[in-house]
């Protein structure tokens, strides 16, 4: 007897929290498509990670190329999920640059919010335009937009401010997304991994990429009941203005920086920073 199998797809896997999220994910029993802007990058990173799970669900690891910029490329992946796997259940939007490190709010030029607009918030807009209506014929669906506490409106402090103007704007849209599949079995809340060691969060990153990528697959793989519309880390809800009908209300917000993080001197500076 076959048995069912979920498909996800994971956005700008091919390093970081993505293929931290990729690797749980296949490792959970999901048929995961990985993909990646940079078609050779991403099929190494397959390769590697099939030598790492090395069991039969292995097998559930499959490559993709996306652009996130790119409609055709977009369109491309469609077709090729449609064809081979009738659906996606799973779309965990990752992809995501921050340009800059260092950017002030005047200095920073203009094309540096485009190019992090484009990547941060139109992305994972188009892709939610893409394989929304897909999700909600079927009545099931986990859509995951991977945010950053740098989005949070008590942290928009002059720096990182083309990213930090990203993480803001994929915060509302998730509220609207989450607002236009109400009703339905299609899940939709923003997570934050936390400071990840990776090339966006720098060595000096308190959390490894399996921690930062556990709260992450939780909001993936939600059970019917699970929250939505809320943006979340480690499960936590984390501030953020919630509009008042939501099932997210049913949890509990967070005030606290979670215990792990009280090595770091001020916290403060950890809640600002990402
Ligand atoms: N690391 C942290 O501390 C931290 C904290 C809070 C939130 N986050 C969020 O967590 C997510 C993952 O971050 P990370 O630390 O893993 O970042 P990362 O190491 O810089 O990886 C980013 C990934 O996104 C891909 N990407 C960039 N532009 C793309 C595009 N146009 N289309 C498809 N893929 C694209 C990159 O591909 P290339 O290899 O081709 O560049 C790379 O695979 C991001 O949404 C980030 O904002 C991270």
């Amino acid at each position: 007897m076959e048995t069912f199998v979920r498909t996800a797809i994971v956005t700008g896997a091919n390093r970081g929290v993505g293929r931290g999220i990729a690797k749980q994910l296949v490792l959970l029993g999901y048929r995961t498509i990985l993909t990646s802007r940079d078609e050779l990058k991403g099929k190494l990173t397959v390769n590697e990670l099939k030598e790492e799970i090395g069991t039969k669900l292995a097998s559930n690891l499959v490559y993709h190329q996306l652009d996130v910029t790119d409609t055709e490329s977009v369109k491309r992946l469609y077709d090729f999920v449609m064809d081979g796997y009738e659906a996606a259940d799973i779309l965990v939007n990752n992809a995501a640059v921050l340009l800059d490190q260092f950017g002030r709010i005047i200095q920073t030029p203009l094309e540096t919010y485009q190019i992090t607009m484009a990547t941060n918030v139109y992305g994972p807009l188009l892709m939610c335009q893409t394989f929304l209506p897909m999700m909600m014929k079927r009545n099931y669906g986990r859509v995951v937009n991977v945010s950053s506490g740098a989005g949070q409106v008590e942290n928009m402090v002059n720096d990182m401010t083309a990213y930090r103007l990203s993480k803001l704007a994929l915060n509302g849209l998730t509220l609207m997304l989450a607002d236009s599949v109400k009703g339905t079995n299609v899940l939709i809340n923003a997570g934050c991994p936390g400071w990840v060691r990776t090339e966006m969060g720098s060595p000096d990153a308190p959390r490894s990429i399996e921690e930062g990528a556990k709260g992450i697959v939780w909001l993936a793989t939600l059970p019917d009941d699970g929250p939505h519309g809320g943006f979340f880390r480690d499960g936590q809800l984390i501030l953020v203005n919630i509009p008042p009908n939501n099932r997210v209300n049913d949890f509990k917000v967070s005030t606290n920086v979670p215990d792990r993080y009280s090595k770091i001197a001020n916290p403060q500076v950890y809640a600002r920073r990402y």
